[in-house]
């Protein structure tokens, strides 16, 4: 499968993870792009540069094929700026692939420096974006490529809820560089439709999670398997009202506590500690699914299996092949 996506990060599908706060690691990133899928290492994992470094190291240990790294632009006490815009100069650096934006454009966030550094250094910059005009702002200041994501997706969608199939061909047909289409990729058919409305791949990150390599505790399969997509609510729309946001998670206690919060404008104080991450950390590992934010898109509705990337990629391009010829065949047949 070649499209303008496989070409700019030189792989051989046109799927890509997305950036998984503690799930996209070496180990997970290596299994996908051994694959000759994309895989994703999220700089949010690590509290130094020097820790992201050797995570790029042990992911080249692991894989000699490309990888994108995820950075996660937004306000964080955890990550503040500086660290930021050293994970981008260690990406630079060691000349990853590419880099993964999520939150606030480069040029405005981090600063005027970075997008001519990455060209520099020949690393390719992608922005997640959720509307027409995050995507043209991109193209204009530099931007390789755009990840365009409806609201199905889990983790951050944009508060304006456009979904996947309205927001890819308004983007396609707006800008010139190549386009990924997120928020509800999760198997060979959405890759097909994908294409279809004129994407060059697909970003993913739900149905990853659902896979062996991801190394989460057996009640969180067993959860993706039993969860449907009415199962993943919207929420904190007043918390991340000043960044457009909100976000998409699996309803559980934590989500109806927050809904709480939330409706009786609480205090943030109270709201904090509910969606911190260092609790998702731990519920991945202990399996306790009512105990943190599990950032989940609407895609687990049609996770079946937890198959092993090495699976779960060549499946989905088969797939992908017959639905379009499949598509084709039925349409011409009536
Ligand atoms: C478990 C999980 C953790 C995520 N963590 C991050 C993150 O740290 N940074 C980020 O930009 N997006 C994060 N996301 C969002 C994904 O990168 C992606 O935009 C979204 O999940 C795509 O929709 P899908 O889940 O339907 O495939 C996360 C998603 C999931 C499922």
């Amino acid at each position: 499968m070649k499209t303008r996506i496989t070409e700019l990060f030189g792989i051989r599908y046109p799927i890509q993870c997305g950036g998984m706060l503690w799930l996209a690691t070496p180990e997970l990133a290596a299994a996908i792009s051994n694959t000759g899928a994309m895989g994703n290492l999220t700089s949010g994992n690590y509290n130094s540069a020097d820790e992201l470094r050797a995570a790029i190291d042990r992911t080249r240990d692991l894989t000699p094929h490309p990888f994108i790294v995820n950075i996660t632009t937004m306000p964080s006490i955890r990550l503040p700026l500086a660290l930021l815009q050293n994970f981008f100069r260690v990406c630079c650096e060691k000349q990853v692939k590419a880099i993964e934006i999520a939150g606030a454009p480069v040029d405005t966030f981090l600063g005027a420096e970075f997008l001519p550094m990455a060209k520099q250094a020949g690393v390719k910059v992608l922005h997640k974006v959720g509307t027409v005009k995050h995507a043209l702002h991109a193209e204009k200041v530099g931007y390789d490529a755009v990840t365009v994501a409806g609201f199905e997706e889990g983790g951050f969608p944009h508060k304006d809820n456009v979904s996947t199939i309205i927001l890819v061909p308004k983007v396609v047909e707006a800008v010139n560089i190549p386009v990924l289409a997120a928020g509800g990729m999760a198997d060979g058919k959405s890759l097909a439709a994908a294409l279809a409305l004129g994407a060059d791949g697909i970003m993913m990150a739900t149905r990853f999670l659902a896979t062996k390599e991801s190394g989460v505790h057996s009640n969180i399969y067993q959860t993706l398997l039993e969860k449907n997509e009415t199962d993943t609510a919207l929420q904190l729309q007043k918390l991340l009202q000043g960044f457009g946001l909100q976000v998409r998670a699996l309803r559980n206690d934590i989500m109806r506590r927050i809904e709480a919060i939330e409706a009786v404008d609480g205090d943030l104080a109270e709201l904090l500690p509910l969606i911190s991450g260092e609790r998702a950390r731990k519920v991945w590992q202990n399996g306790n699914i009512e105990e943190a934010m599990l950032t989940i898109g609407q895609s687990v509705g049609r996770i079946q299996d937890i198959p092993s990337v090495a699976e779960l990629i060549p499946r989905m391009v088969r797939e992908a092949e017959a639905a379009l010829q499949k598509a084709l065949a039925r349409t011409k047949a009536n």
